[in-house]
């Protein structure tokens, strides 16, 4: 017959009650003494009873529960630890507890590795849409040659042209990417140095400018008189600055501006780049630091752009242990706002 444990425990302590009841009364009952006596006896024996029967069920629930700890414990969560993993608690309300707390962090877990597959199957797709294009491009030209095409010079020399534009094109998307990447693992070493954020800003648009005067719009400066000194990773820094100038130009209107400000803020810099475009609507704004996020998919591809620059932008600025934000408003323009450590 198969015996189930809390019958078997219920079993026991039957005996055992009765057992005592049993002592209690031929004690009482055969043997003379006192009224006195009699009534401490009784009350000793319900003590006794009272506390061999909360041994009996501690140890009985600790052995049932001890499995359940195990298992919980040799589940590793991320980050998460069962609080009191070593003294597994012997009330039951705290092992409900912990093991409700334990199955709400796994189901985060879940939640978490779910959306992190889904994000790695968009951003796969993501790049071989991205890389397509100029591949086929590519290939266009190439069969565009051999059909003959290489034989007149003012045609092979327009379409080696376009093809070394795809192929520049492709190596800008895999080192966006490649940065990415590094950013994101972790691998890559911030350079902390310390340098002339001035001198850095007049090199960036020194850079940006011809692209600023095909499109009519103007770079402006505030520039401070003296050196303004900043903690950073110069190259990951010029990057940033790069990123944020050329948004400006390529979003902005025509005839318009670019303005970049420094405001002293005691141990930090808050740069601010401004512009007077396009401007990005409130529902687009959460998203455009979201690697491939672009509001005007055309617009952005007709200008070489792939929505990866502000995702490196945003990497590089946290990677800094600083913050960067943006405000923006449509047909009236865009400001980003990031900060840096001060070089004492
Ligand atoms: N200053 C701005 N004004 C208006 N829209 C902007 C501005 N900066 C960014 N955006 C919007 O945010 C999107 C994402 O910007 P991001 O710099 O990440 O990508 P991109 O410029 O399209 O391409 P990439 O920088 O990779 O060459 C852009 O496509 C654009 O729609
Ligand atoms: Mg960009």
């Amino acid at each position: 017959m198969k015996t189930y444990p809390i019958r078997r425990l219920a079993l026991y302590l039957t005996i055992l009650i009765t057992g005592l009841c049993a002592i209690e009364a031929v004690v009482l009952t055969v043997i003379p003494m006192p009224v006195f006596f009699k009534i401490v006896l009784i009350l000793g024996l319900l003590v006794a009873v009272y506390f061999l029967s909360v041994s009996f069920l501690t140890r009985y629930i600790n052995d049932k529960i001890e499995p359940i700890y195990k298992v919980i414990r040799e589940i590793p969560l991320q980050g998460k630890a069962v609080k009191n993993p070593q003294q597994p608690s012997n009330e039951i309300a705290d092992v409900h507890k912990e093991v409700e707390q334990w199955a709400k962090n796994q189901t985060q877990e879940i939640t978490r590795l779910k959306d992190l597959e889904r994000y790695r199957k968009e951003f796969v797709g993501n790049v071989s849409h991205e890389l397509k294009t100029p591949i086929f491009n590519i290939q266009g030209y190439i069969l565009t040659l051999l059909e003959g095409g290489l034989d007149d010079p003012k045609i092979n020399m327009l379409y080696l042209k376009r093809t070394e534009k795809s192929i520049d094109r492709m190596i800008s998307i895999v080192e966006d990417l490649e940065s990415i990447t590094k950013l994101e693992s972790g691998v890559l070493r911030l350079r902390v140095e310390s340098f002339d954020f001035v001198k850095l800003v007049d090199d960036v648009i020194e850079m940006e400018q011809m692209m600023a005067n095909e499109r009519k719009i103007q770079l402006l400066f505030e520039r401070p008189e003296k050196p303004v000194k900043v903690r950073a990773d110069k190259k990951r820094i010029m990057e940033v600055m790069t990123n944020l100038v050329a948004n400006g130009i390529k979003y902005g209107r025509q005839k318009g501006f670019v303005k970049v400000t420094f405001y002293d803020l005691k141990d930090h810099l808050m740069v601010e780049v401004m512009d007077n475009g396009i401007g990005i609507d409130k529902s687009d704004l959460p998203r455009i630091f979201e690697r491939f996020y672009r509001v005007d998919k055309s617009r952005s591809r007709e200008q070489g752009g792939t929505g990866l620059g502000l995702s490196i932008v945003k990497h590089i600025i946290e990677a800094h242990k600083q913050t960067i934000n943006v405000k923006s408003e449509v047909d009236e323009g865009t400001t980003f706002t990031f900060t840096l450590e001060k070089s004492k």
